[in-house]
C-alpha cells in the first residue's frame, strides 16, 4: 500500500517508514519539520536504500494537504503529526488544541475528498487518565485526562469514532501507545527531543553522554516493589511493526474503528531502567534521589491482548535491548541531528 505518514520525521514516524518499506509498502512523509530533522530523512535513505517520498508542509494546511493527496493516490494514513510535550501543553494549550486538533479533521477531510478509507491514530496510553488498576485494558473507560495534551489525543480519538460512523466504509485503528524508548539498531535515527528532555530514557542518554549533569529519580515513596514509578517501555521498532500490523488489519477489515494498545504487558520501574542501561552498556550515571512529579502514577502498564489477537502482533525485544539502543543512538549522536 501507499500510505501517507504525517509526522514522518518525527521519532515513532520514521522508524515506521523503515518497517513499512521492508514490509513492501510504500511511506510518503509529510512533515512541517517542527520538531524534526531533514538530516532523519537522509538517515531514512541510509537504512533503507529507498529515496522516501517527503514534502515538507503543515497538515494543518489544507491547501497543501489537498494537493498532496491529489498527487499522491494512498491506500491509507498514518496520522502522527501533533505537540507532544506534557508540561509545555499546560502553558501553551490553545495551540496544542488547535494544532492536534486541526491537523486530524484537515486529514479528515481529505480522506472524505480523495476517497481514503483507511487511518491509524497515534494516540496514548495517557487517554486512560489517572487510573491506579494496571494493566489497562481498552474496554476501560477513560477517568478524563489530567494535561491538555493529552485531551487532544482523547478528543482525536473521538473524532475519528465519528468519522468511522459518518464514513462507514472507513476503517480505523487508535492505536494507544504506553511508553516508547530505544533506537533503530544501526544508531542511525532516534529520539532527538528539543531542549531539555522531559521523558526518563532520553535524559538518562543525555546524562550519559554529558549533555546533563545528573538524572532526577522523581520519587522513590511509590507504592512499588522499589519504591519508583513503573511504565510499560516499549521498544520504537516493536511499535513501528505495530503500525505496519494495524495497516494490514485495515486494509483486510474495511468499516472496524478500534482501540488498541500497543505495549509489552510488563511493568518496569525507573530503578530497573536504570540499572539495566548502565548495566548493559557498562557505564555508571549520576543519579538523584527527588521528589514525585506532580500528578505521577505509580504504576501505568498495559495489557496488550487485544493487538495480539486482533493484530497478530506482539513485542519481541527486551529491555536490555531499548537501554542498548537507546544509548547506541546517542554516543553515535550526542547533540542528536545537530551532532
Ligand atoms: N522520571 C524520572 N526522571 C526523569 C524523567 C522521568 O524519574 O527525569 C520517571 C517518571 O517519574 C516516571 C517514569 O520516569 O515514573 C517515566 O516518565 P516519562 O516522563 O518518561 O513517561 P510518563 O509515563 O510520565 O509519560 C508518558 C509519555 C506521555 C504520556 C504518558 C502517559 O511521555 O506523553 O506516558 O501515557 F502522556
Amino acid at each position: 500500500m501507499k500510505i501517507l505518514l504525517t509526522g514522518g520525521a518525527g521519532f515513532i514516524g520514521s522508524h515506521t517508514a523503515v518497517e513499512l518499506v521492508k514490509a513492501g509498502h510504500e511511506p510518503v512523509i509529510v512533515d512541517n519539520l517542527y520538531n524534526s530533522s531533514k538530516k532523519a530523512l537522509e538517515r531514512l535513505k541510509m537504512i533503507t536504500g529507498k529515496d522516501i517520498a517527503f514534502y515538507e508542509a503543515d497538515v494543518c494546511d489544507p491547501a497543501a494537504m489537498d494537493d498532496i493527496f491529489a498527487k499522491e493516490n494512498f491506500d491509507a494514513v498514518i496520522h502522527f503529526a501533533g505537540y507532544k510535550a506534557v508540561p509545555e501543553s499546560v502553558t501553551k494549550s490553545v495551540a496544542y488544541y488547535r494544532n492536534n486538533l486541526d491537523t486530524t479533521l484537515t486529514l479528515c477531510e481529505c480522506m472524505q475528498k480523495h476517497g481514503v478509507k483507511r487511518i491509524v491514530f497515534s494516540s496514548s496510553a495517557t487517554v486512560y487518565g489517572p487510573i491506579e488498576e494496571s494493566p489497562l485494558v481498552e474496554t476501560m473507560p477513560s477517568a478524563g485526562c489530567t494535561n491538555p495534551y493529552a485531551w487532544t489525543k482523547y478528543m482525536n480519538e473521538q473524532i475519528l469514532r465519528d468519522a468511522a460512523i459518518s464514513n462507514p466504509d472507513w476503517s480505523v485503528a487508535l492505536l494507544r501507545y504506553f511508553n516508547p524508548i530505544g533506537a533503530h539498531e544501526s544508531g542511525l535515527i532516534g529520539e532527538n527531543p528539543k531542549g531539555i528532555p522531559n521523558n526518563l530514557m532520553p535524559y538518562v542518554t543525555q546524562v550519559a553522554v554529558g549533555r546533563l549533569p545528573h538524572l532526577n529519580i522523581n520519587g522513590t515513596d511509590f507504592p512499588t516493589p522499589d519504591g519508583t514509578g513503573v511504565r510499560d517501555y516499549i521498544h520504537v521498532v516493536d511499535l513501528a511493526k505495530g503500525h505496519v500490523a494495524a495497516c494490514n488489519y485495515l486494509e483486510a477489515n474495511a468499516g472496524v474503528c478500534e482501540v488498541i494498545n500497543l505495549g509489552t504487558g510488563t511493568g518496569y520501574s525507573v530503578l530497573d531502567v536504570v540499572n539495566t542501561f548502565e548495566r548493559v552498556n557498562h557505564l555508571e550515571l549520576n543519579k538523584v534521589m527527588a521528589p514525585r512529579r506532580p500528578g505521577d502514577m505509580a504504576s501505568y502498564y498495559s495489557d496488550p491482548s487485544k493487538a495480539k489477537e486482533l493484530l497478530g502482533w506482539q513485542t519481541e525485544k527486551t529491555l536490555d535491548d531499548m537501554c542498548r539502543d537507546s544509548w547506541n543512538w546517542q554516543k553515535n549522536n550526542p547533540e542528536g541531528y545537530d551532532s
